[in-house]
C-alpha cells in the first residue's frame, strides 16, 4: 500500500528548453510513435508495452541516453522502460535506438514521480537504474533531491522481493545521503559492504572517465529488496 500521506512531491528537475538538434527532431518522429509510451495516470501494461515478459528495469533520468542504450544491447534478454522529462534526450535516445535497432526499451517522457505512482503497479519491476541523478548542491535545494525515505519506499514498493535498486553519483555529498537512505528502509538490503563495485553492465560514461581522471570519485550502490 502506499502511504497515504504520500510526500510532497519532489520536484527534482528543471525543464530547460535545450537545443533540439535536426537529427533528434527527426528520431522524435520517425521512432517516437513507436518507442514512446504516452504518460497516463492509470496502470501501464507492461506486457502489452514490450509485446512480451521478460525481467523489466526502470530508468529514472538517463539524459542523452547513451548508457541507456548501451545496457539495453548488453542485456537483450531484460526490457528497459526508460522516463526522462528533458526532450532533446528523448530524441537523443530514439535516435540511438535507431541507428542501432534496439527493440527493449521504451520511454515516457514524463516526471519519474508520477509515473511511478500512477503507471507502475507493486512488484512489476525487476530493478530500478539512478545514474547521476542531479546532485542540488547547495543545501537549501537538497530537499529536490529524488533520492529521499517517501521516495525510496515507493519505489521499492515497485520492486519484487529480491529485484534490485542500482544508484550511482559522483557527488559525495548525496552518495552519503544514499547509503544512508537506502539502508534504512527496511525492505532493503545491501549486495555490498556500504558502496558497491561498478556492475559491469553499467559503462563507463565521457563525463565519468574525465572526473575520474582529474581525480573525482564515483559511487555505486546495489541493494536488493528483501524476500516476503
Ligand atoms: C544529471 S542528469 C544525468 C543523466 C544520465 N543518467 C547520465 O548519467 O548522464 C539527470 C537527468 O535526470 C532527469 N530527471 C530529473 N528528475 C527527473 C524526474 N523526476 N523524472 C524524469 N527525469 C528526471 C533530468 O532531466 C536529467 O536529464
Amino acid at each position: 500500500m502506499d502511504n497515504p500521506h504520500f510526500m510532497r512531491r519532489i520536484r527534482s528537475f528543471v525543464l530547460r528548453q535545450g537545443h533540439l538538434s535536426a537529427g533528434q527532431e527527426r528520431a522524435l518522429n520517425e521512432f517516437g510513435p513507436r518507442f514512446m509510451i504516452p504518460y497516463a495516470a492509470e496502470a501501464l501494461d507492461l506486457d502489452a508495452a514490450f509485446g512480451r515478459s521478460v525481467p523489466r528495469v526502470l530508468e529514472i533520468g538517463f539524459g542523452m541516453g547513451q548508457a541507456t542504450a548501451e545496457i539495453a544491447v548488453g542485456r537483450p534478454d531484460s526490457d528497459f522502460l526508460c522516463v526522462e522529462v528533458h526532450t532533446p534526450g528523448v530524441g537523443s535516445l530514439l535516435k540511438l535506438i535507431g541507428e542501432q535497432g534496439i527493440g527493449n526499451i521504451r520511454i515516457v517522457q514524463h516526471d519519474a514521480v508520477e509515473v511511478l505512482e500512477h503507471m507502475l503497479q507493486p512488484g512489476c519491476l525487476d530493478g530500478v537504474h539512478i545514474y547521476f541523478p542531479d546532485p542540488w548542491h547547495k543545501k537549501r535545494h537538497n530537499k529536490r533531491r529524488l533520492v529521499q525515505p517517501d521516495f525510496v519506499k515507493q519505489l521499492v514498493s515497485r520492486i519484487k522481493p529480491g529485484g534490485y535498486l542500482h544508484l550511482a553519483t559522483d557527488w559525495e555529498d548525496y552518495a552519503i545521503q544514499m547509503l544512508e537512505v537506502l539502508s534504512a528502509e527496511p525492505a532493503l538490503e545491501n549486495t555490498a559492504d556500504g558502496y558497491a563495485p561498478r556492475p559491469d553492465y553499467r559503462p563507463l560514461t565521457k563525463f565519468e572517465n574525465r572526473g575520474i581522471n582529474l581525480g573525482h570519485g564515483v559511487w555505486d550502490l546495489v541493494f536488493k529488496r528483501r524476500a516476503g
